[in-house]
């Protein structure tokens, strides 16, 4: 059997780390909980194209991509020396900078409906500037959600882990159920301001779902918001919008715009988005920041000039497909790779055996190959098809086993790490509004 990687400098500092850090992260999606604790390496080093290396020194091929940022891969040359031509020149100004323009229009020519754009650093930045000036713009209160989008008040106060929330937030904030216009039905009304929601996750739009809230949106007046956060310069350069044929008044977007670059993006209808000149407060210091927009400014035109979403669907799906014959050649029921192929991830069912144990186990398991697996395939511009043999490979060394393990039920002799915690994603029934009747 493969060994283990060793990850002795990992842990030394992550023992010291825990002193100071609360949760040793600062990013949920990166933490312990979800790399099983006492295999899996805790602390990166450095990364180039596909592969990250951790402080012990292994490299590993890395299907996660820093949880989305990386659409062209680590250390990527044109990203990189735009930001060292950058560098040179200045980070952040007294005034704005010429970038901002640059990029802004950059932006308009490829995102439908994007008429008017501002940028900001995080993904939760720009989705609760997008629902204060929804709710501005309708002189409404009340939010409509279904997914994940950051960690400010608004959206955090559905969730289970809101303490630290004033209640009065929570009584304006409801979910709906993706996929479920009959849930949106129940809720929406002329009192709605929003509808934000990512227009896919792992699961493809069904039976006109997106247009059907579009409709709903437009009958009642509510703002669409378009969370692009994963969608963004993967489905489609122009994004969901473009890939699914339906407009949005409002989009957010980061992760992938900027290579790594902490950026993001808001934009949208220039008469909604015309708001932000007078009534509605949205600044901060480092939302002109030049090194992240050089990159954006980069990354953009090489996705663009690659048609970067077309390999990543290319790619997508020759993993996805490879998974999925590997696991009906050997009659796997518990486990399934879903989503749209930009965007993967593995689904394990079983009857017996709790699913975040057979995570545990396969994490563990892919970490012999050499591969940091979370149970989701993103991939970047640099994964090459090595790097999918690869991993398709692993995984038919790795499902067959696990299939017998746990046939035998011996899967907690089999794990040698601590098993992970659930990904923070609820998307159903967490704070449904109660029923509405329309007249
Ligand atoms: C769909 C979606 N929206 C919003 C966010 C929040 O972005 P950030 O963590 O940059 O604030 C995330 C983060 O993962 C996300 O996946």
């Amino acid at each position: 059997m493969l060994t283990l990687p060793s990850i002795q400098e990992s842990l030394e500092l992550y023992e010291k780390a825990r002193h100071i850090i609360p949760g040793v992260t600062q990013t949920l999606a990166k933490g312990v909980g979800q790399y099983s604790f006492g295999v899996a390496p805790i602390f990166a080093d450095k990364g180039k194209g596909s592969k990250i290396i951790d402080i012990d020194g292994n490299e590993y091929l890395d299907l996660s991509m820093a949880v989305g940022p990386l659409s062209l891969g680590y250390c990527y040359e044109a990203v990189d020396t735009a930001i060292k031509e950058q560098l040179l020149k200045g980070i952040t100004f007294s005034l704005p900078h010429s970038l901002e323009y640059e990029v802004a229009e950059l932006i308009t020519s490829i995102v439908p409906n994007a008429e008017m754009v501002r940028f900001s650093k995080t993904g939760a930045d720009v989705t609760s500037a997008a629902v204060r000036i929804a709710r501005a713009y309708t002189q409404r209160d009340e939010i409509l959600c279904c997914g994940y989008h950051g960690w400010h008040d608004w959206y955090i106060s559905v969730t289970d882990r809101d303490k630290g929330i004033p209640e009065t937030t929570k009584n304006h904030v409801f979910t709906f159920d993706y996929n479920n216009v009959d849930s949106l039905l129940d809720s929406i009304s002329e009192q709605t301001a929003a509808v934000i929601l990512e227009p896919i996750t792992f699961t493809e739009p069904k039976n006109g779902f997106l247009l059907e809230l579009r409709e709903l949106c437009h009958k009642f007046g509510t703002v669409l918001i378009f969370d692009e956060m994963w969608t963004g310069w993967r489905l489609a350069l122009g994004g969901a919008q473009e890939y699914y044929d339906i407009d949005a008044d409002l989009l957010c977007f980061s992760k992938a715009i900027a290579n790594g670059m902490p950026l993001s993006v808001l934009c949208g209808k220039s008469n909604i988005m015309s708001i932000l000149e007078k009534d509605v407060f949205f600044f901060t210091t480092f939302g002109g920041e030049a090194l992240s927009l050089a990159a954006a400014k980069s990354t953009m035109n090489e996705i663009r000039k690659y048609d970067v979403p077309d390999y990543l669907h290319q790619q997508g799906k020759k993993l996805q497909q490879g998974i999925k014959s590997i696991i009906q050649k050997h009659q796997i029921p518990w486990c399934d790779c879903i989503g749209n192929p930009t965007r993967t991830m593995i689904s394990i069912q079983h009857s017996t055996f709790p699913a975040l144990e057979i995570k545990t186990l396969l994490q563990q398991e892919f970490l012999r190959y050499g591969i940091l697996w979370n149970g989701f395939h993103t991939l970047s511009f640099s994964h090459s098809d090595q790097d999918i043999l690869h991993t398709l490979f692993a995984y038919s060394e790795i499902l067959p086993f696990i299939h017998d393990v746990l046939y035998n039920g011996n899967i907690r002799e089999m794990i040698h790490g601590k098993i992970l915690e659930p990904v923070f994603r609820k998307t159903t029934h967490f704070h449904s509004k109660p029923h509405l009747v329309h007249g």
